[in-house]
């Protein structure tokens, strides 16, 4: 084994409001030996995702909170790099919950192996992995999208967003997307095909943008953001529109949640239906969401994007962007190169 020490990061303190590089420590540790029966597996990419920061306070949460102290946890893909028995041959790729980490061990419990065949590996983190399920559940389980239908999404440039409209685009629909950069509006036009995008940052009123953009109203509102979005989307539903609740950045590093949204009388006068949902629930549709991404990304019908820091060192770097539009496309820390 070449390397004897590895590093992981660890929660320093629950942060409150905005977190700051002074909540994450970088510890050194002994990279351990595999005993009988087990793997060592040295992580390739990790990912970074908004979630991760309702598991960054004490109490109970829809995930368990992080334990001070101790390695942070996310997605990652490893690969094995020694073998003493063990369930996984020297070479092979794994996806596990092992992030924010160098080197981890497994008896098998602990990882999946994954085909490098169907796309390359870090894919697996993203439009591939829960980012593009979330996608593919939130639009065609709970948000029931048909063809012809105006399907707005927010946060549209980001690992779900950008998978979300182009799913809505295959699937026949009219998309108008925002998001919180030009360059990022001129992507979902020209690469991911909406048939309207714009810049929230920029826009003077968001309830007259989306009304000019919307006349018909939107039928789906596919929410990453909440707060002023999802005020101005409900404005704007149509009758019997859906609201397919899937996650609200915006609220994220609030110190106290704000009032709900002033709008909230729509949800009663159009007859509108919100519905929350969490990727985890929805195993079932995991095997026609394989078939159909893997598809997709070989025929170029869905294009994927990201960002990537280097380093376990720039992980927090890479954390925190996610909360100021730092990433295009799905965040991810490359950990080391792979081996063939
Ligand atoms: N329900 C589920 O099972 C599930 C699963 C995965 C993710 N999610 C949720 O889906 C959403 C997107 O997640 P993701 O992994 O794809 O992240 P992401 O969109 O790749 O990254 C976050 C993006 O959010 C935008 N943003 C950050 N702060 C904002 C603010 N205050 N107002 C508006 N936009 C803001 C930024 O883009 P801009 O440049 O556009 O501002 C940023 O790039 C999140 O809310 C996440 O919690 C839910």
């Amino acid at each position: 084994m070449a390397a004897t020490q590895g590093r992981e990061i660890h929660l320093r303190e629950y942060p409150i409001g905005v977190p700051t590089p002074h909540h994450f420590e970088i510890v050194t540790v002994p990279v351990p030996d595999p005993g009988p029966g087990e793997c060592l597996v040295r992580n390739v990419w990790m990912s970074v995702d908004p979630y991760m920061r309702g598991r960054m306070r004490a109490g109970p949460n829809f995930v368990p909170g992080f334990d001070l102290g101790k390695p942070l946890e996310g997605a990652c893909i490893g690969q094995v790099i020694a073998s003493n028995n063990g369930p996984f041959a020297v070479g092979d790729y794994l996806l596990a919950e092992k992030g924010w980490r160098e080197y981890w061990l497994t008896s098998g419990d602990v990882g999946t192996k994954i085909d490098p065949s169907l796309a390359p590996v870090e894919a697996y983190l993203g439009p591939l992995g829960m980012p593009g399920m979330t996608a593919y559940v939130g639009l065609l389980r709970i948000g029931l999208i048909q063809p012809g239908e105006t399907v707005y999404i927010s946060g549209a440039a980001g690992a779900v967003g950008s998978v979300a409209c182009q799913i809505a685009k295959l699937k026949g629909c009219r998309v108008i997307a925002s998001a919180g950069s030009d360059e990022k509006v001129a992507w979902l036009k020209e690469e991911a095909g909406v048939d309207h995008a714009f810049n929230y940052r920029k826009v003077s009123n968001l309830n007259d943008e989306l009304r000019t953009s919307c006349p018909q109203g939107i039928n789906v509102y596919f929410d990453n953001v909440g707060g002023e979005q999802l005020d101005a989307a409900l404005r704007n539903m149509a009758m019997f529109g859906r609201v397919v609740a899937c996650g609200m950045i915006s609220l994220y590093n609030a110190e106290s949640p704000p009032p709900g949204p002033p709008s909230i009388f729509r949800v009663v006068t159009a007859r509108l239906r919100i519905e929350g949902f969490i990727v985890f629930d929805h195993e079932d549709m995991r095997p026609a969401f394989l078939a159909d991404m893997s598809k997709w990304l070989r025929g170029g019908q869905i294009r994927s994007k990201q960002t990537v820091y280097d380093g376990l060192e720039n992980a927090p770097k890479a954390f925190l962007g996610l909360f100021k539009g730092e990433n295009f496309g799905k965040m991810l820390v490359r950990l080391a190169p792979a081996s063939a």
